[in-house]
């Protein structure tokens, strides 16, 4: 593998996180270049990370910056001006979830990394933990017999003040885009493409859904039932029901998996453990650097097809929980 020359857009929480976890791939990844809407955050960035070129305005990063990879790791309601302006000039692209708002929008990107024959890649960064490979293969072999249902939910009571993204449309809050996601994610690596969505959700004033809750059903029958809320705390297994036992994810959300459980209908229960060192971004790092290294537009692991369906069906839960952003669709 290569090292590549990274640029971060939105310096915040994640990409302190994500910078972190870049040195842990090997070879370690450099990043030399940084954009941010503020000079104090761009400054703290840089220098916290010896990052040597600075950029204040996004046409300036991708015409300057000379960077191979971005990621970018803004507000919801600014990665597809960020993407599309990448792509464009051939920059390849790692966006954190959801990657853009809604599925026209995907459209375009996917279009512009197929015209431009540049990588694009959804930041889902559960799709590379240990814990989901585990999970896949418990699946394909059947080890619970044929998978009937599928249990998982995300929650956070989020500071409810003007200041934070969770409860501002501007941008792009509500539990289903920054978190539900998840949810929904894993339903569809799981199960497929739904035939069917209903969903009911709690609207602010500001109409962002404070909570929602999702059913999701499949021509075969098996169905997932999913729920997000930034006004409650738990903390619960994803679980996956089969024929003949179940899976549980007994963490799936959080940075450092306790690991996956698999109890059998007839009693016999194990329990596997993982451990790494970091956030557990490295994962996705590593599938981008392979991918990019060998020229490849998408990777096979997070498709973008994948990406398609989970935001075909975050727009039709959308609508039916009346959540819209006026000003960024
Ligand atoms: N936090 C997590 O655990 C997590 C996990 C997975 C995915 N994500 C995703 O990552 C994204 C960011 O989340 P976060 O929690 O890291 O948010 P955050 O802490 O608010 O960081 C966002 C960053 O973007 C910067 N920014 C705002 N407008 C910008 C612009 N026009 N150009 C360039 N930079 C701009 C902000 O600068 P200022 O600081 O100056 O405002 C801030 O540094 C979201 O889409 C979220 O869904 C977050």
């Amino acid at each position: 593998m290569k090292s590549y020359n990274w640029g971060i857009i939105g310096p915040g929480k994640i990409a302190h996180y994500f910078a972190n976890d870049l040195k842990l791939v090997s070879p370690p990844q450099k990043i030399t270049a940084v954009l941010s809407d503020r000079e104090k955050s761009l400054n703290d960035f840089a220098g916290e990370f010896a990052v040597k070129k600075r950029f204040l305005n996004l046409d300036d990063f991708v015409h300057q910056s000379k960077v191979d990879i971005a990621y970018i790791a803004t507000p919801h309601t600014l990665h597809y001006e960020a993407i599309k302006a990448c792509l464009k000039n051939k920059i390849a692209v790692l966006c954190e979830k959801p990657i853009v708002l809604n599925r026209e929008q995907f459209l375009e990107i996917q279009q512009l990394s197929k015209t431009n024959q540049t990588f694009l890649m959804e930041g889902m960064w559960i799709r590379f933990l240990p814990d989901i490979k585990k999970l896949l293969e418990f699946v394909s072999e059947k080890r619970i017999g044929n998978i009937m249902s599928l249990k998982a939910s995300i929650s956070f009571k989020a500071p409810c003040d003007d200041d934070n993204r969770y409860y501002d449309p501007e941008k792009g809050g509500g539990s289903l885009l920054d978190l539900g996601v998840y949810c929904v994610f894993l339903s569809t690596l799981v199960l497929g493409k739904p035939s069917l969505v209903k969903a009911v959700g709690n609207l602010s004033g500001k109409n962002i859904d404070e909570a929602s809750a999702i059913l999701l059903s499949h021509d075969d029958g098996s169905y997932a039932m999913l729920e997000s809320s930034l006004q409650i705390k738990h903390n619960r297994p994803a679980e996956i029901f089969g024929t003949d036992g179940v899976i549980r994810l007994l963490d799936p959300w959080f940075e450092k998996s306790p690991g996956i459980e698999i109890e059998m209908d007839k009693g016999k229960k194990d329990t596997i453990f993982f451990t790494w060192e970091g956030h557990g971004l490295q994962f996705e790092i590593e599938e981008v650097v392979q991918c990019v290294s060998q020229q490849k537009t998408e990777s096979g692991l997070m498709p973008h097809a994948l990406s398609k369906m989970i935001l075909e069906i975050t727009d039709e839960i959308r609508d039916q929980v009346g959540v819209f952003y006026p000003e960024y669709e």
